[in-house]
């Protein structure tokens, strides 16, 4: 179904919304009225019509359980490359969600994330979603290098493996924030079944600095969230974001470290997973609070080869 045929949308006005990146019916059922309005140059009222209108077209807003039921099962999985951290996560990383990784330095997310990138491009029957990778990297840590060992790790050709992986380096949060809001048509073209980000907060936590930025900081993390929310249901691609802790040192009791972004960003991911070193190079994984899922924990090692049990 093309803008046109939206009513209340006119050529000039279809032109302006693909312009400012509302290039489909779904992107603009999942809108904002404001955004529309901004972009399109027209009134809040006029927008909230055209998305009720692109919502009735694509049949969204109420569910009954069985359609929920229905679209849980277009859901796809992604494995890890551990059978361990598989099973923790009922199968693996999933498609139409957010999961986030969390730990300290060295804990392993990045190489969690490039082991991602490589195993959405293995075919379904192992573990893959035969589709592309969009990694969104923000602390110039992609390696390419470690891409091909994973590559090889698998038995694949590392060079078509590194031809399907879409990376873009973020040099702000508002950057960051951009090139998420403008990845529909790379997700389009490209096939993407994963978006990386890694990682999510390091940019918010130096930009936003001090108590008085902290309420615009957790504003902006939650409309990134949002949008990578949106996108993960509009195109059933997998969601991973990365999430450093920080040490509170003043803490006696209990775990002594906080993911950043606190709230918006634990309460905006489905799946949170807790990294942590342990014992001769082995990783510990514990899922936090899942929706489906009971706690536990998974051992998992990172080798040559890459993510391993
Ligand atoms: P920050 O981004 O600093 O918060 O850390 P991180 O959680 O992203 O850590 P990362 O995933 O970068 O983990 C780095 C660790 O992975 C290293 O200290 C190594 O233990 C391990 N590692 C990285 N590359 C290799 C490799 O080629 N072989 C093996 N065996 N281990 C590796
Ligand atoms: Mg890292």
């Amino acid at each position: 179904m093309e803008l046109e045929e939206l009513p209340g949308v006119g050529i000039a006005t279809a032109e302006k919304l693909r312009e400012a990146g509302f290039k489909t019916v779904e992107a603009i059922a999942v809108a904002h009225p404001a955004e529309l309005k901004e972009a399109a140059g027209i009134g809040e009222s006029a927008a909230l019509k055209i998305i009720n209108a692109a919502r009735e077209s694509l049949q969204m807003g109420f569910m009954t359980g069985i359609e929920v039921l229905e679209k849980r099962k277009t859901m796809r999985k992604i494995t890890t490359g551990s059978k361990s951290l598989d099973e923790l996560l009922g199968g693996g990383i999933e498609t139409q969600a957010i999961t986030e990784f969390f730990g300290e330095f060295g804990s392993g997310k990045t190489q969690v994330c490039h082991q991602l990138a490589v195993n959405v491009q293995l075919p379904e029957d192992e573990g893959g979603l035969g589709k592309s990778a969009f990694y969104l990297d923000t602390e110039n840590t992609f390696r390419p290098e470690r891409i091909i060992q994973m590559a090889e790790g698998t038995g694949r050709d590392p060079h078509e493996i590194l031809e399907n992986i879409i990376v873009a380096r973020a040099y702000n949060s508002d950057h960051q924030m951009l090139l998420i809001e403008k990845a529909e048509d790379i997700i389009r073209e490209k096939n993407i079944g994963l978006i990386v980000v890694d990682s999510l907060t390091s940019h918010f936590r130096s930009d936003y600095t001090g108590r008085g930025m902290l309420s615009d900081r957790q504003q902006k993390l939650n409309r990134h969230m949002h949008t990578l929310q949106k996108l993960s249901d509009i195109y059933n691609l997998a969601v991973v974001v990365t999430n450093q802790v920080m040490m509170r040192p003043d803490f006696f009791f209990g775990d002594p470290t906080a993911p950043i972004g606190g709230h918006v960003v634990g309460h905006s991911s489905t799946f949170r997973i807790y990294l942590r070193k342990s014992k001769a190079g082995k990783r510990v994984a514990r899922l936090i609070d899942s929706p489906n899922l009971p706690e536990g924990e998974a051992i998992f090692t990172v080798t040559k080869d890459g993510i391993r049990d």
